[in-house]
């Protein structure tokens, strides 16, 4: 039977935060902020292994306790994330068909019910897809003096979150020779063959940690779940 492999890129420096170490390793309630997105696909039932992918030159992950079940570690990170999931995958013992979730570490947030959503939306799917939230502001497009060019309708806009699911095989072969930095998501990559991967509704919590001023929020829904 296919497998459900949760696949974690976490190589990435955190540039925007602006923190001595990279985002993904700075304290959130008491733990390191990636714990909690491993933590929450660990929790996920039907994922099998959940791999996270660091950089060689890492510091920092041997110094906490990870202490999560499904959890294999791959020191194959590369320059952008692209070329991270690209080598996760290769060092990844996975057959074609097995399904891949790709994650980013950063989305610390994502409800173990989102994740469930997209894998029973996918059973059968010929492609694949992704958690998506139908974009609910109206959205303008800016000229070069920041001036309103144009008014976008935003019927049909999604923006695009993960995980990203699908199967290891297409998945290889996508990222396959493509110039890496080109790529900002798997589905862009998958779209590039000429395929349709399925939007599937996402989670507003599912937001991606990428500015200091991200951490209070996800401080208060980590919080209030633990609340519970
Ligand atoms: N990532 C990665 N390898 C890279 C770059 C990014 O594995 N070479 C990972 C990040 O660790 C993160 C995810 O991809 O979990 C999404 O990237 P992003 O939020 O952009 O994180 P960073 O690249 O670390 O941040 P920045 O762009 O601000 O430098
Ligand atoms: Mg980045």
């Amino acid at each position: 039977m296919a497998r459900m492999i949760a696949l974690v890129p976490a190589a990435g420096t955190g540039s925007r935060f602006g923190a001595p170490s990279p985002k993904q390793y700075l304290q959130l309630n008491g733990k390191p902020l990636m714990w909690h997105t491993l933590a929450a696909l660990a929790a996920t039932p039907g994922v099998d292994e959940v791999a996270v992918v660091i950089s060689p030159q890492d510091e920092w992950f041997d110094d906490f306790d990870w202490d999560l079940p499904k959890l294999s570690v791959h020191r194959v990170g590369g320059s952008c994330r692209a070329e991270s999931v690209a080598n996760g995958l290769g060092a990844l013992a996975c057959e074609a068909e097995d399904w891949v979730l790709v994650h980013d570490a950063a989305r610390c947030c994502v409800p173990v019910a989102a994740v469930e959503r997209l894998i029973a939306a996918l059973a059968g799917h010929e492609v694949g897809g992704l958690l998506a939230l139908p974009v609910p502001d109206t959205v303008k497009r800016a000229d070069a003096d920041g001036q309103v060019a144009v008014t976008v309708p935003r019927k049909g806009l999604w923006l695009a979150q993960t995980p990203q699911m699908f199967r290891a095989g297409l998945l290889a072969k996508a990222l396959l020779g493509m110039a890496a930095e080109d790529i900002t998501d798997e589905a862009s990559a998958i779209e590039r063959l000429g395929l349709k991967p399925l939007l599937v509704e996402g989670d507003a919590q599912n937001f991606k940690v990428t500015y200091p001023r991200d951490l209070a929020l996800a401080r208060a829904i980590l919080a209030a779940r633990e609340e519970r």
